[in-house]
């Protein structure tokens, strides 16, 4: 496919350097609507990526064949009254885990109907007009709120609109459904977002304990990491269609901080997976859940499970929404493998860190910003 033009023109250098070296979130996010509204033939240039960090696509979207496919588990097997099934599916799960990283499940148990309804409350509330959606704008260095998702340090924007909510240890739903919609519409979206990452946690503490097991630990040993003061959030992650997809990102690459992710993405592809240096697309399935393990399980895994680098590219033509759910341990939980995951062949790599130590260096240190989360933690640099 022939390539577009790079745009060279700044509309204006000084909007420009304002916007790079802004802090403030009303200033990226004005300037990513604006983007949108003007829908521009050229991607301005705050949005265009390094040569070498932008993706290959295939007639503007991302390619669906692959050698690798993230496997598909099917839930419904766990209730079968024969252990071999059962065992067999915990080995589908460990295996995954062990290459990719990555897995998906079917008949998970979440009613379609909900997941649907928790799309439309997302769209609803990204096609709220700038001014309402400022009103629960994320301030810069916090985790929550509504903003173009941008990193510390990072000077190229990613092509995505993103709203973070937190359910546990204390939800900020409500707020921040009161501060978006009017008197009829605010119980709809928070009691849809609640019930929603409710169902989501439930499925992430059953798939916790199954990897557990799958580690040869009693199921329930992880338990305490995901109960009581554990913190769940959610994401609303939405990439408009983009003028120049092969020059922008839409979620740069990255792994997952946490202790387990649960995504749902629409019928629109773009996530990627990074398996043997190949960006593989996780085929959207609406009636599929990507689970991926985040650095969190590595660590308890002692590096059996592998929190893998992923990204999301964007296209020309359709918006994309994926809701992206967080299970994390306490903030003040030690994280650290159980002594029967230590072996000869498994030395420990990390020293033992707690869950809120570790958030606090997680958007600033970063493979895209030159390095890994985990190297911090690692026992010889302790
Ligand atoms: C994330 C993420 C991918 C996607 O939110 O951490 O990796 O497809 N999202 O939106
Ligand atoms: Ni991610």
């Amino acid at each position: 496919m022939a390539a577009h033009p790079v745009p060279s023109h700044a509309h204006n250098a000084a909007d420009l350097s304002a916007v790079l070296t802004n802090t403030n979130t009303t200033l990226r996010n004005a300037s990513l609507l604006s983007a949108l509204v003007h829908k521009t033939q050229q991607l301005p240039p705050i949005f265009v990526e390094a040569e070498g960090q932008r993706p290959v696509l295939e007639m503007g979207s991302p390619p669906l064949a692959s050698t690798h496919v993230i496997p598909i588990v099917d839930m419904s097997l766990l209730s079968s009254s024969d252990p071999a099934v059962r065992a067999s599916l915990v080995e589908e799960i460990v295996a995954a885990c062990e290459k990719y990283g990555f897995f998906q499940v079917v008949n998970h148990g979440v009613s379609e109907n909900l997941i649907l309804r928790c799309e439309t409350e997302a769209h609803k509330m990204f096609e709220l007009p700038l001014e309402v959606k400022e009103r629960v704008h994320r301030p810069p260095g916090t985790s929550f709120g509504y903003g173009a998702n941008t990193w510390v340090n990072q000077t190229v924007m990613h092509w995505a609109e993103s709203f973070h909510m937190q359910l546990h240890p204390k939800s900020n739903i409500r707020e921040f459904s009161r501060k978006l919609f009017t008197e009829s519409d605010y119980t709809i979206f928070s009691s849809t977002v609640e019930k929603y990452m409710g169902q989501i946690e439930k499925l992430g503490r059953h798939l916790v304990e199954l990897l557990t097991e799958g580690l040869g630990l009693e199921p329930t040993r992880f338990n305490h990491y995901v109960e009581n003061e554990c913190m769940m959030s959610m994401r609303f992650n939405l990439y408009p269609p983009c003028p120049q997809p092969e020059l922008a990102i839409g979620l740069r690459a990255h792994t997952d901080p946490h202790l387990l992710t649960i995504l749902h993405q629409d019928e629109i592809a773009g996530l990627q997976v990074q398996i043997d240096e190949e960006w593989i697309t996780v085929n959207p399935r609406p009636d599929c859940f990507v689970v991926n393990i985040g650095d969190l399980f590595q660590v308890l895994s002692n590096t059996r499970y592998k929190s893998v680098l992923h990204r999301a590219v964007v296209n020309g033509t359709s918006k994309r929404l994926s809701l992206a759910c967080f299970l994390n341990p306490p903030l003040n939980a030690t994280v650290e493998p159980p002594p029967e995951l230590i072996t000869t062949e498994r030395p420990p790599v990390y020293r033992p860190f707690t869950w809120g130590e570790y958030l606090a260096n997680a958007y600033n240190f970063h493979p895209a910003n030159g390095g890994e989360r985990h190297e911090r933690f690692f026992l010889e640099k302790s």
